[in-house]
C-alpha cells in the first residue's frame, strides 16, 4: 500500500487547484441584473456613451471582454474605473492612462454613488444589451399595467375614504341578497309541498313575520344603497382623474428651479404660446440652444442639497457634474458637438413626459386665464381665495401661472400642484371675482354688468359663475 499516500496527495492537489480556479473565476465573474443595468445606464452613462458607436466615450458593448483583451484587466479594474477614474489614473494604472490619452484626454465623470451591485448590473447589461433592454421594458409594462389597474380601482371607488363606504355598501347589499334568497327558498318550499308539515308551516309563518318585522330595515337598506350610488356618481364626476402630485421622471433632468427660479427666466419665454391660445406648449430644443450654445457646463452656486443628504451624490460638486451631464444629454438629442461648435445632423428628439392632460371633451384655454383673467387671478392669489390656497402658500410676487401650477420656481422636477378636476375649476369660478375693467370683459359683458348692477346694486361682486363660468357648454364640447 505504498501508492496510496501519493494518490491521496495528487487528489488533494487537484482539488486544491480546482478550488483555486473556481475561486479566482468567481472573483472575476460578473453577475448582475441586466434590466436594472439598462435603467442605470440610461440615467448615468448615456450622456457620453452608447452601446454601439463612440460618443464622447467609447462604445460599451462587450466592454468586459474588451478591457480583458486590450488591457488584461477585469472586474476589479472596471469597478475602480467607474467609481473614480481620476483616482485610478492617479495611481499610475497603465491601462487607465492609456485609454485616457487615446480618447483625447476627455474626463469621464466619477460615480461614487454607484454600488458594486449597480456596476455589476450595468456591466451585465453591456455584455448582453438586447436581453437587458427587453427585460427592462417587460418589467416596465407589467408595472404600468399594475398601476393602471390600481388607478382604475381607485377611481371607481372614488379613492381614499370613500373606498370604505363602498365596501360597507357591498356588505349591506350582500346581507340583503342572502336574506332575499332565504325568503325565496321558503316560498318555493311552500308552493312545492303538497301538504305542509307543521314544521314547514311554522317556518313559513316565521319568515313572513320576519319580513313584516324587518320591512322598515329592508327599505332603509335600499334607500342607503341608492344614496350611496348617487353620492358615488357625483364624486366620480367631480373628482375623476385626480393626479395631484404627479411627478414623472423626465428624459433630461431639467430643473424649473434653476431656470425660472435662480436664472429668473420668464415662464413665457419658453411657454410662449400661453398668451395666444389654448395650449402653453413645451419649448423645442432650439429654444434651449439659444442659451446652451454657450452655457455648456453647470457652474452655478445652487444645487439640490437633498441629493447629497440622501447619499445619491457625494458632494455639491458631484451634483453639479450631474447637471453638466444633463446638458450633454441635450446636445446629444439635438445633435450638437459642443467641442466643434457645430451640428452633427444626428437628432434624437427629447420625449418629455406630459404631466397635465385634460380629457378631449374638456375645453380649457390658457389665453382666457392668462390674459383676460390675469388681473382677477392675481387678486385672488393675493386675497387667498384661490382653491387650495393654504397648501400652495404662494409668494407675494406670484405670476398668474402659480394659481393653477403652484410655485414652479421652487420645483426642480415639475409636478402637478392641484387636482385639475371639474370640482377644482368650478370652485375657483365660484370664488374669483371677474375683472370688469379689462377691455374684453367691459365690452363683452357690458349689458350683463348693467343688469347685475341694477339687480344687486353698485359694488356687487361679480364672480366667474355669474358670467357663465358654471355652464356645462363653456367647458365641454
Ligand atoms: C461625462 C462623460 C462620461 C460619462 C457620463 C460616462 N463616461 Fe465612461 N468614459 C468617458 C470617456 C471620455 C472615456 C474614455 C476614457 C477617458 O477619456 O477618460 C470613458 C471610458 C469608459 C470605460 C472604459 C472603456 C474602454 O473601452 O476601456 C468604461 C468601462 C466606462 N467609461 C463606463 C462608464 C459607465 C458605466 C458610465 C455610467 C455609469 C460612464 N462610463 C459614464 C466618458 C464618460
Ligand atoms: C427654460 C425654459 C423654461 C422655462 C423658463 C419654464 N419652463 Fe416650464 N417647462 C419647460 C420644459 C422643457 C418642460 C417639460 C419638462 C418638464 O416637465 O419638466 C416644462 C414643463 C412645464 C409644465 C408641465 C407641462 C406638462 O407636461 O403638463 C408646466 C405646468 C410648466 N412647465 C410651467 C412653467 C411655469 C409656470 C414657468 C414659470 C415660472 C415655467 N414653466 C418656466 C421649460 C421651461
Ligand atoms: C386657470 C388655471 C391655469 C393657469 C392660470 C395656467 N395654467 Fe397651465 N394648465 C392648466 C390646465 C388645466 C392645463 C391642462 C390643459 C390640457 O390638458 O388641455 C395646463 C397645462 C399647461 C402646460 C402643458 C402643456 C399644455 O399647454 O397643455 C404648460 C406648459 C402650462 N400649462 C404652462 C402654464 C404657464 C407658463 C402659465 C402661466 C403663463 C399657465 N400654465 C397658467 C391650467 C392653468
Ligand atoms: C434663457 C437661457 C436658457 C434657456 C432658454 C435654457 N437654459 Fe438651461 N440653463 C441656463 C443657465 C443660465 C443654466 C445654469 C448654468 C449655470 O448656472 O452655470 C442652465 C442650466 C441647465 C441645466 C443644468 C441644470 C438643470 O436644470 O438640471 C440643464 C440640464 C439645462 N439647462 C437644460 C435646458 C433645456 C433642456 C432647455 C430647453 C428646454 C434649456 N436648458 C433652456 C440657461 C438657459
Ligand atoms: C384660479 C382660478 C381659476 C381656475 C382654477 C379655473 N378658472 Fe376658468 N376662469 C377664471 C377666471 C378669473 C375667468 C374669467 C376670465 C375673464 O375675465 O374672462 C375664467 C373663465 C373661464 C372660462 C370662460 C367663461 C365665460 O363665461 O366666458 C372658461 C370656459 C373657463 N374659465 C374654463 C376653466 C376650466 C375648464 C378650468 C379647469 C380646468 C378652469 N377654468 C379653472 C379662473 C379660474
Ligand atoms: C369650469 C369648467 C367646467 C364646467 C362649467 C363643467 N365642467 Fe364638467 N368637467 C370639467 C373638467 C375639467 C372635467 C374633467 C376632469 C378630469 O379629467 O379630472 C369635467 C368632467 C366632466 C364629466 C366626466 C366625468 C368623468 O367621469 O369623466 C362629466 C360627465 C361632466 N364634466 C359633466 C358636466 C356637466 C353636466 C356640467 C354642467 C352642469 C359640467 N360638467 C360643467 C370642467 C367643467
Amino acid at each position: 500500500m505504498k501508492a496510496r499516500p501519493l494518490y491521496k496527495l495528487r487528489l488533494l492537489s487537484t482539488a486544491f487547484f480546482l478550488a483555486l480556479f473556481i475561486f479566482s473565476y468567481s472573483q472575476d465573474e460578473i453577475t448582475g441584473d441586466g434590466a436594472k443595468g439598462y435603467d442605470l445606464f440610461q440615467t448615468n452613462c448615456t450622456a457620453c456613451h452608447q452601446i454601439d458607436g463612440k460618443l464622447i466615450g467609447p462604445e460599451l458593448r462587450g466592454v468586459v471582454t474588451r478591457v480583458k483583451e486590450d488591457g488584461g484587466v477585469g472586474k476589479e479594474w472596471l469597478h475602480s474605473w467607474i467609481k473614480d477614474n481620476k483616482a485610478l489614473r492617479a495611481t499610475g494604472d497603465a491601462y487607465a492612462n492609456k485609454i485616457f490619452e487615446e480618447n483625447g484626454r476627455q474626463e469621464m465623470l466619477a460615480f461614487p454613488n454607484l454600488s458594486d451591485q449597480d456596476i455589476d448590473d450595468i456591466l451585465t447589461y453591456t455584455t448582453n444589451p438586447e436581453a437587458g433592454q427587453t427585460a427592462f421594458e417587460e418589467a416596465k409594462k407589467a408595472k404600468e399595467a399594475e398601476a393602471a389597474a390600481a388607478k382604475a380601482a381607485k377611481n371607481s371607488g372614488g379613492g381614499g375614504a370613500s373606498t370604505g363606504v363602498v365596501i360597507v355598501g357591498f356588505f349591506v347589499l350582500a346581507v340583503i341578497l342572502v336574506w332575499i334568497l332565504f325568503r325565496l327558498n321558503a316560498l318555493v318550499k311552500l308552493t312545492q309541498a303538497e301538504e305542509l308539515t307543521s314544521e314547514d308551516e311554522a317556518a313559513a309563518v316565521s319568515f313572513s313575520e320576519l319580513m313584516t318585522k324587518y320591512d322598515k330595515l329592508f327599505k332603509a337598506g335600499m334607500a342607503l344603497l341608492v344614496i350611496l350610488a348617487l353620492a358615488g356618481a357625483w364624486n366620480f364626476m367631480l373628482g375623476i382623474g385626480v393626479d395631484k402630485g404627479y411627478e414623472p421622471a423626465q428624459p433630461i433632468y431639467f430643473s424649473h428651479q434653476v431656470h425660472a427660479g435662480v436664472q429668473g427666466i420668464d415662464c413665457q419665454y419658453c411657454h410662449s404660446s400661453a398668451k395666444y391660445g389654448k395650449v402653453s406648449g413645451i419649448p423645442s430644443t432650439n429654444v434651449c440652444m439659444n442659451c446652451h450654445k454657450t452655457v455648456k457646463e453647470y457652474k452655478g452656486d445652487y444645487y439640490e442639497e437633498h441629493l447629497v443628504d440622501n447619499g445619491m451624490y457625494a458632494s455639491a460638486d458631484e451634483v453639479k457634474k450631474f447637471y453638466t451631464g444633463e446638458i450633454q444629454k441635450m446636445y446629444q438629442a439635438i445633435g450638437w458637438d459642443p467641442a466643434a461648435n457645430n451640428f452633427t445632423g444626428e437628432q434624437k428628439p427629447i420625449e418629455w413626459v406630459r404631466i397635465h392632460n385634460m380629457p378631449d371633451f374638456v375645453y380649457f384655454s390658457h389665453q382666457q386665464h392668462v390674459v383676460a383673467g390675469e388681473k382677477a387671478i392675481l387678486k385672488a392669489i393675493a386675497d387667498g381665495t384661490i382653491p387650495n390656497s393654504k397648501e400652495l402658500n404662494l409668494p407675494d410676487n406670484s405670476q398668474v401661472c402659480f394659481a393653477c401650477h403652484g410655485d414652479v420656481t421652487k420645483m426642480d422636477e415639475l409636478k402637478m400642484a392641484n387636482q385639475f378636476t371639474m370640482g377644482w375649476c368650478i370652485e375657483c369660478h365660484r370664488t374669483t371675482e371677474v375683472d370688469m375693467s379689462n377691455e374684453y370683459n367691459s365690452q363683452y359683458y357690458a349689458e350683463l354688468h348693467e343688469k347685475l348692477k341694477k339687480q344687486y346694486g353698485e359694488g356687487t361682486k361679480i364672480t366667474v359663475d355669474a358670467i357663465g363660468g358654471l355652464e356645462c357648454g363653456k367647458c365641454h364640447y
